[in-house]
Protein backbone atom coordinates (compact mmCIF):
# COMPACT_ATOMS: atom_id res chain seq x y z
CA UNK A 1 0.00 0.00 0.00
CA UNK A 2 2.89 2.39 0.61
CA UNK A 3 5.91 2.55 -1.41
CA UNK A 4 8.80 4.68 -0.38
CA UNK A 5 10.20 3.47 -3.86
CA UNK A 6 9.02 1.24 -6.72
CA UNK A 7 10.97 -1.91 -7.70
CA UNK A 8 11.15 -2.26 -11.04
CA UNK A 9 13.60 -0.43 -13.92
CA UNK A 10 11.76 3.08 -15.31
CA UNK A 11 9.77 3.13 -12.30
CA UNK A 12 13.04 3.19 -9.88
CA UNK A 13 14.59 6.14 -12.22
CA UNK A 14 11.23 8.38 -11.91
CA UNK A 15 11.05 7.32 -8.01
CA UNK A 16 15.02 8.77 -7.72
CA UNK A 17 13.92 11.80 -9.43
CA UNK A 18 10.85 12.62 -6.58
CA UNK A 19 13.02 11.48 -4.00
CA UNK A 20 15.36 14.25 -4.93
CA UNK A 21 12.97 16.76 -5.46
CA UNK A 22 11.74 16.52 -1.52
CA UNK A 23 15.16 15.63 -0.17
CA UNK A 24 15.50 18.00 3.10
CA UNK A 25 12.66 19.72 2.68
CA UNK A 26 9.27 18.76 5.15
CA UNK A 27 6.54 16.60 4.21
CA UNK A 28 3.04 16.11 4.92
CA UNK A 29 1.11 12.59 5.06
CA UNK A 30 -2.90 12.47 5.58
CA UNK A 31 -4.09 9.22 6.37
CA UNK A 32 -7.37 7.70 7.16
CA UNK A 33 -7.54 5.45 10.38
CA UNK A 34 -10.23 3.58 12.50
CA UNK A 35 -10.36 4.57 15.71
CA UNK A 36 -10.51 2.14 18.70
CA UNK A 37 -14.28 3.47 18.87
CA UNK A 38 -15.28 2.88 15.27
CA UNK A 39 -14.67 6.71 14.37
CA UNK A 40 -12.91 7.22 11.12
CA UNK A 41 -10.36 10.13 11.48
CA UNK A 42 -7.80 11.77 9.63
CA UNK A 43 -4.25 11.70 11.02
CA UNK A 44 -1.73 14.44 9.70
CA UNK A 45 2.14 13.16 9.36
CA UNK A 46 4.72 15.88 9.35
CA UNK A 47 8.44 14.95 8.56
CA UNK A 48 10.93 17.78 9.11
CA UNK A 49 14.51 16.16 8.14
CA UNK A 50 15.85 19.41 8.08
CA UNK A 51 15.35 20.10 12.26
CA UNK A 52 15.06 15.63 12.30
CA UNK A 53 11.53 15.42 13.95
CA UNK A 54 8.24 13.52 12.50
CA UNK A 55 4.67 14.78 14.40
CA UNK A 56 1.48 12.93 14.00
CA UNK A 57 -1.69 14.70 14.46
CA UNK A 58 -5.29 13.89 14.60
CA UNK A 59 -8.72 14.52 16.47
CA UNK A 60 -10.86 11.78 19.10
CA UNK A 61 -14.36 10.83 18.74
CA UNK A 62 -15.01 13.12 21.82
CA UNK A 63 -13.03 16.52 20.32
CA UNK A 64 -9.59 15.79 21.97
CA UNK A 65 -6.66 16.95 20.20
CA UNK A 66 -3.73 14.03 20.07
CA UNK A 67 -0.45 15.45 18.82
CA UNK A 68 3.29 13.43 19.10
CA UNK A 69 6.19 14.67 18.33
CA UNK A 70 9.14 12.91 17.68
CA UNK A 71 12.39 14.83 18.00
CA UNK A 72 15.32 12.58 16.98
CA UNK A 73 18.17 14.79 17.78
CA UNK A 74 17.11 14.74 21.40
CA UNK A 75 15.59 11.77 21.75
CA UNK A 76 12.52 13.22 23.18
CA UNK A 77 9.10 12.37 22.70
CA UNK A 78 6.18 14.14 23.43
CA UNK A 79 2.44 13.66 23.81
CA UNK A 80 -0.05 16.38 23.96
CA UNK A 81 -3.74 15.88 24.60
CA UNK A 82 -5.84 18.77 24.51
CA UNK A 83 -9.11 18.07 26.16
CA UNK A 84 -12.43 19.95 25.46
CA UNK A 85 -13.36 20.80 28.76
CA UNK A 86 -17.10 21.17 30.23
CA UNK A 87 -18.50 24.34 30.80
CA UNK A 88 -21.26 23.80 32.24
CA UNK A 89 -18.87 22.19 35.21
CA UNK A 90 -17.16 25.40 35.22
CA UNK A 91 -14.09 24.27 33.61
CA UNK A 92 -12.04 25.99 31.47
CA UNK A 93 -12.59 25.72 27.20
CA UNK A 94 -10.24 23.34 26.69
CA UNK A 95 -7.47 21.29 29.14
CA UNK A 96 -3.82 20.83 27.77
CA UNK A 97 -1.91 17.76 29.10
CA UNK A 98 1.83 17.45 28.07
CA UNK A 99 3.62 13.49 28.75
CA UNK A 100 7.37 13.90 27.86
CA UNK A 101 9.39 10.62 27.57
CA UNK A 102 12.48 9.30 25.88
CA UNK A 103 12.44 8.04 22.29
CA UNK A 104 14.23 5.10 21.69
CA UNK A 105 15.49 3.90 18.79
CA UNK A 106 13.45 2.02 15.87
CA UNK A 107 10.60 3.24 17.93
CA UNK A 108 9.77 4.71 14.65
CA UNK A 109 11.22 5.22 11.10
CA UNK A 110 13.45 7.78 10.69
CA UNK A 111 12.75 11.55 9.43
CA UNK A 112 14.23 11.41 6.13
CA UNK A 113 12.13 8.53 5.12
CA UNK A 114 8.95 9.98 6.86
CA UNK A 115 9.61 12.53 4.25
CA UNK A 116 9.58 10.66 1.38
CA UNK A 117 6.74 8.46 2.19
CA UNK A 118 3.73 9.01 -0.55
CA UNK A 119 0.33 7.58 -0.50
CA UNK A 120 -1.13 5.67 -3.35
CA UNK A 121 -5.09 5.53 -2.38
CA UNK A 122 -5.69 8.28 0.16
CA UNK A 123 -8.98 7.04 0.80
CA UNK A 124 -8.58 3.89 2.30
CA UNK A 125 -9.07 3.42 5.97
CA UNK A 126 -5.50 2.13 6.98
CA UNK A 127 -5.66 -0.36 10.15
CA UNK A 128 -2.15 -1.04 11.45
CA UNK A 129 -0.17 -4.09 10.56
CA UNK A 130 0.65 -4.63 14.22
CA UNK A 131 -0.99 -3.78 16.89
CA UNK A 132 0.76 -3.23 20.34
CA UNK A 133 -0.44 -3.54 23.59
CA UNK A 134 -0.64 -0.48 26.26
CA UNK A 135 2.46 0.89 28.13
CA UNK A 136 2.15 1.99 31.43
CA UNK A 137 4.43 4.93 32.17
CA UNK A 138 4.44 6.23 35.25
CA UNK A 139 4.96 10.07 35.12
CA UNK A 140 6.27 11.45 38.47
CA UNK A 141 8.14 14.24 37.38
CA UNK A 142 7.03 17.16 36.28
CA UNK A 143 9.31 19.29 33.16
CA UNK A 144 9.49 23.60 33.75
CA UNK A 145 8.40 24.87 30.57
CA UNK A 146 10.52 27.86 30.87
CA UNK A 147 13.78 25.86 31.16
CA UNK A 148 12.68 22.92 28.43
CA UNK A 149 14.53 24.39 25.83
CA UNK A 150 17.87 22.23 26.32
CA UNK A 151 15.61 19.46 26.29
CA UNK A 152 13.36 19.80 23.21
CA UNK A 153 12.97 22.79 21.32
CA UNK A 154 9.42 21.41 20.93
CA UNK A 155 8.42 21.68 24.13
CA UNK A 156 7.56 25.14 24.23
CA UNK A 157 5.45 25.01 21.30
CA UNK A 158 3.64 22.41 22.16
CA UNK A 159 3.22 22.29 26.07
CA UNK A 160 2.62 26.81 26.94
CA UNK A 161 -1.00 25.60 27.09
CA UNK A 162 -0.23 22.56 29.57
CA UNK A 163 1.08 25.12 32.18
CA UNK A 164 1.90 23.04 35.07
CA UNK A 165 0.87 19.74 33.56
CA UNK A 166 3.81 18.62 31.67
CA UNK A 167 4.83 15.85 33.32
CA UNK A 168 7.78 12.99 32.50
CA UNK A 169 9.09 9.58 34.30
CA UNK A 170 11.74 9.49 36.43
CA UNK A 171 14.03 6.87 34.70
CA UNK A 172 13.84 9.52 31.41
CA UNK A 173 15.09 11.97 33.56
CA UNK A 174 18.20 10.19 34.77
CA UNK A 175 18.80 8.98 31.58
CA UNK A 176 18.64 12.78 30.13
CA UNK A 177 20.74 14.17 33.50
CA UNK A 178 23.46 11.69 32.35
CA UNK A 179 23.52 13.05 28.55
CA UNK A 180 24.35 16.42 30.52
CA UNK A 181 20.64 18.06 30.72
CA UNK A 182 20.30 20.39 33.63
CA UNK A 183 18.43 18.59 36.24
CA UNK A 184 16.85 21.67 37.56
CA UNK A 185 14.23 21.84 34.77
CA UNK A 186 12.40 18.59 36.31
CA UNK A 187 11.27 18.77 39.58
CA UNK A 188 10.05 15.09 41.38
CA UNK A 189 6.38 14.91 42.16
CA UNK A 190 4.80 13.23 45.29
CA UNK A 191 4.99 9.88 44.84
CA UNK A 192 2.97 7.75 42.76
CA UNK A 193 3.96 4.21 42.97
CA UNK A 194 6.39 2.30 45.39
CA UNK A 195 3.85 3.91 48.31
CA UNK A 196 0.88 5.17 47.03
CA UNK A 197 0.24 7.84 49.57
CA UNK A 198 -2.72 8.98 46.95
CA UNK A 199 -5.49 7.33 46.00
CA UNK A 200 -6.70 7.07 42.77
CA UNK A 201 -8.95 10.21 41.23
CA UNK A 202 -12.01 7.97 40.13
CA UNK A 203 -12.34 6.79 44.11
CA UNK A 204 -11.56 10.30 45.68
CA UNK A 205 -14.88 12.31 46.15
CA UNK A 206 -13.43 15.83 47.10
CA UNK A 207 -13.27 17.43 43.56
CA UNK A 208 -9.98 19.59 45.79
CA UNK A 209 -8.34 16.50 47.22
CA UNK A 210 -4.76 15.53 45.29
CA UNK A 211 -5.43 12.53 43.94
CA UNK A 212 -3.46 10.08 41.01
CA UNK A 213 -4.73 10.48 37.78
CA UNK A 214 -4.57 8.58 34.43
CA UNK A 215 -5.03 9.28 31.01
CA UNK A 216 -4.57 6.98 28.22
CA UNK A 217 -4.44 7.62 24.21
CA UNK A 218 -3.53 5.42 21.61
CA UNK A 219 -1.43 6.14 18.24
CA UNK A 220 -3.84 4.18 16.05
CA UNK A 221 -1.06 4.15 12.72
CA UNK A 222 1.95 5.05 12.51
CA UNK A 223 5.29 4.08 9.92
CA UNK A 224 7.18 2.03 12.54
CA UNK A 225 9.88 0.21 10.63
CA UNK A 226 11.38 -0.07 7.11
CA UNK A 227 10.49 -2.57 5.03
CA UNK A 228 13.41 -4.10 2.53
CA UNK A 229 13.09 -5.73 -0.31
CA UNK A 230 15.88 -8.17 -2.47
CA UNK A 231 16.98 -7.62 -6.07
CA UNK A 232 18.48 -9.48 -8.20
CA UNK A 233 20.97 -8.20 -10.64
CA UNK A 234 21.83 -10.09 -13.69
CA UNK A 235 25.06 -12.04 -12.42
CA UNK A 236 22.36 -13.56 -9.73
CA UNK A 237 23.59 -11.12 -6.49
CA UNK A 238 21.08 -9.60 -4.52
CA UNK A 239 20.99 -6.83 -2.99
CA UNK A 240 18.43 -4.86 -0.21
CA UNK A 241 16.88 -1.75 -0.56
CA UNK A 242 14.26 0.04 1.21
CA UNK A 243 10.88 -0.67 -0.49
CA UNK A 244 7.89 0.52 2.07
CA UNK A 245 7.12 0.75 5.86
CA UNK A 246 5.48 -1.66 8.59
CA UNK A 247 2.80 0.14 10.40
CA UNK A 248 1.84 0.08 14.03
CA UNK A 249 -0.85 1.14 16.82
CA UNK A 250 0.06 1.61 20.07
CA UNK A 251 -1.60 2.47 23.14
CA UNK A 252 -0.22 4.66 26.33
CA UNK A 253 -1.46 4.60 29.68
CA UNK A 254 0.24 7.38 31.82
CA UNK A 255 -0.13 7.75 35.55
CA UNK A 256 0.48 11.34 37.38
CA UNK A 257 -0.11 12.83 40.12
CA UNK A 258 -2.60 15.79 40.47
CA UNK A 259 -2.73 18.75 43.53
CA UNK A 260 -6.48 18.55 42.56
CA UNK A 261 -9.42 15.91 41.82
CA UNK A 262 -10.76 18.85 39.59
CA UNK A 263 -8.13 18.19 37.02
CA UNK A 264 -8.93 14.77 36.47
CA UNK A 265 -12.49 14.59 36.05
CA UNK A 266 -12.25 12.11 33.19
CA UNK A 267 -11.03 9.48 35.23
CA UNK A 268 -14.90 9.60 37.18
CA UNK A 269 -16.65 9.24 33.79
CA UNK A 270 -15.06 5.97 32.65
CA UNK A 271 -16.17 3.81 35.81
CA UNK A 272 -19.69 5.38 35.53
C1 LIG B 1 10.72 27.36 36.40
O1 LIG B 1 11.87 28.06 36.04
C2 LIG B 1 11.76 29.47 36.15
C3 LIG B 1 12.98 30.13 35.52
O2 LIG B 1 14.16 29.55 35.96
C4 LIG B 1 11.55 29.83 37.61
O3 LIG B 1 11.43 31.23 37.77
C5 LIG B 1 10.28 29.15 38.10
O4 LIG B 1 10.10 29.37 39.48
C6 LIG B 1 10.31 27.65 37.83
N1 LIG B 1 9.00 27.09 38.09
C7 LIG B 1 8.80 26.09 38.96
C8 LIG B 1 7.39 25.65 39.09
O5 LIG B 1 9.70 25.57 39.56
Amino acid sequence: MFASCASVGALVRLCALALLLTLGLGSELRVRVRLSDGLVTEEVLEADSERDSISLEFKQGDGTLITFMADFKQEVKIFRALILGELERGQNQYQALCFISRLNRNEIIPSESMARLRQKNPHVIRLAEERKGLEQLTMSASVNLSRALQLSSHIHNMCSEAHEAIYTRETDVKYWSEKGVDGSIFEVLPQTTETPSFQACHSTKDLWQPCLCTYSLRLEWYPCMLKYCRSRDGTGKGSSYKCGIRSCSKGYHFTYYVPQKQLCLWDEEMIN
